[in-house]
């Protein structure tokens, strides 16, 4: 364990660091652990700017356990769309649930319970307990972890077991018993506005007087990251097929990337070939997990036997009006724009339908 004789001065110089430069975010001026939950499962990833829109509406639809629990997935996926990761939205739906038929209604305080609800993991159960409910609970995420690997100056792969280890229990170490909630976001903070990757702003760091590998090596250099997930890449083609004014869209089976997502039809490259008369009207980007790549778009006029429909595929004729009921994957969300001018976007009012087949 690295020496932690220096704990006191750390936590009351970022705590003060803190109190005075922190952002001011919608679900720091609450301390409803509802809210604080909804929003840590957002934050988890996607950036802070993109978030705030999307928590505002959401507490608007959803205010309380109860009301997210009482309603329909198509509806919770719908105030979801753009924010990626679907799951997440899922497993929020899901806890909501349990948190109705099992705690009665009422957001477990203990870290053994809470970590038992879906979606709710080491980091998020310490974000809530101690931002909400004042526990002194350590929190860990890609943040803490730079800020850590540079303040104690560790060289060690920080995807590694034993890494991640040391780094969970230097952040149980220096948690304090009071203000933890605003300990472990100042943390976070730092990593995010002073304490960045690649060049991290020293001179006005409230922890420079502490920071080991400021001292003895490079900040900038840490921390060190040794297994690089491969990137897979992959061309493709999406199908804009159109029966008289209506067009063909289908959902993506549950427990796939993007699964219960409606989008146009798609192939891979290699699939599309046998296709011939595709003429691209547009190219799109695509990224997901590991994979990055480009679609061609082509519009086609249906005619019988154009594709022989798989049974286990769930597929339905819908107009342009209705594009808004359903709630489409990136990529297509990108095909609504390029070929109907249609933004799709954050959370919308109307409710999503149940499955139209
Ligand atoms: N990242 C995720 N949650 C955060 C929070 N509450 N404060 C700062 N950064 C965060």
């Amino acid at each position: 364990m690295h020496q932690l004789k220096n704990t006191r001065k750390i936590q009351d110089s970022l705590l003060a660091w803190y109190r005075i430069n922190k952002r001011d975010l919608p679900w720091r001026k609450t301390r409803d652990p509802y809210a604080i939950w909804i929003s840590e499962i957002m934050l988890q990833q996607t950036q802070v700017d993109t978030v705030i829109p999307y928590f505002n509406q959401w507490l608007k639809r959803f205010p309380n356990v109860k009301t997210l629990a009482a309603s329909d997935e198509n509806e919770v996926l719908k105030a979801w769309e753009g924010l990626g990761y679907y799951t997440r939205a899922r497993n929020l739906h899901r806890a909501a649930k349990e948190i109705i038929t099992k705690y009665n209604g009422k957001i477990p305080e203990t870290k053994d319970v809470i970590m038992t609800l879906p979606g709710i993991g080491r980091y998020t159960a310490g974000a809530i307990l101690s931002i909400a409910f004042n526990q002194p609970v350590a929190l860990v995420d890609g943040n803490v972890m730079r800020v850590f690997s540079r303040l104690f100056d560790i060289h060690s792969d920080v995807a590694a077991q034993t890494t991640q280890k040391k780094i969970w229990a230097l952040a149980g170490a220096l948690v304090p018993e009071k203000n933890p909630g605003d300990f472990n976001q100042a943390l976070m903070e730092l990593g995010a506005t002073i304490c960045t990757n690649g060049s991290p702003s020293c001179l006005i760091c409230p922890l420079a007087g502490e920071c080991i590998s400021l001292e003895k090596s490079d900040p900038s250099q840490l921390p060190v990251k040794k297994i690089k997930t491969k990137i897979q890449k992959f061309s493709g083609w999406i199908f804009v097929i159109e029966n008289k004014g209506k067009f063909l869209i289908e959902q993506r089976p549950a427990g796939q990337v993007m699964g219960g997502l409606w989008e146009f039809p798609s192939l891979m490259k290699a699939d599309a070939d046998h296709f011939p008369n595709k003429e691209t009207v547009g190219k799109i980007k695509a990224a997901f997990t590991k994979f990055r790549g480009e679609y061609r778009v082509a519009r086609i006029n249906y005619k019988p036997g154009l594709f022989k429909k798989d049974k286990s595929e769930i597929f339905c004729w819908i107009t342009p009006k209705e594009f808004s009921k359903f709630t489409f994957s990136a990529p297509s969300r990108k095909v609504l724009e390029l070929v109907f001018q249609v933004k799709q976007s954050a959370a919308r009012r109307e409710p999503a339908p149940q499955l139209l087949v």
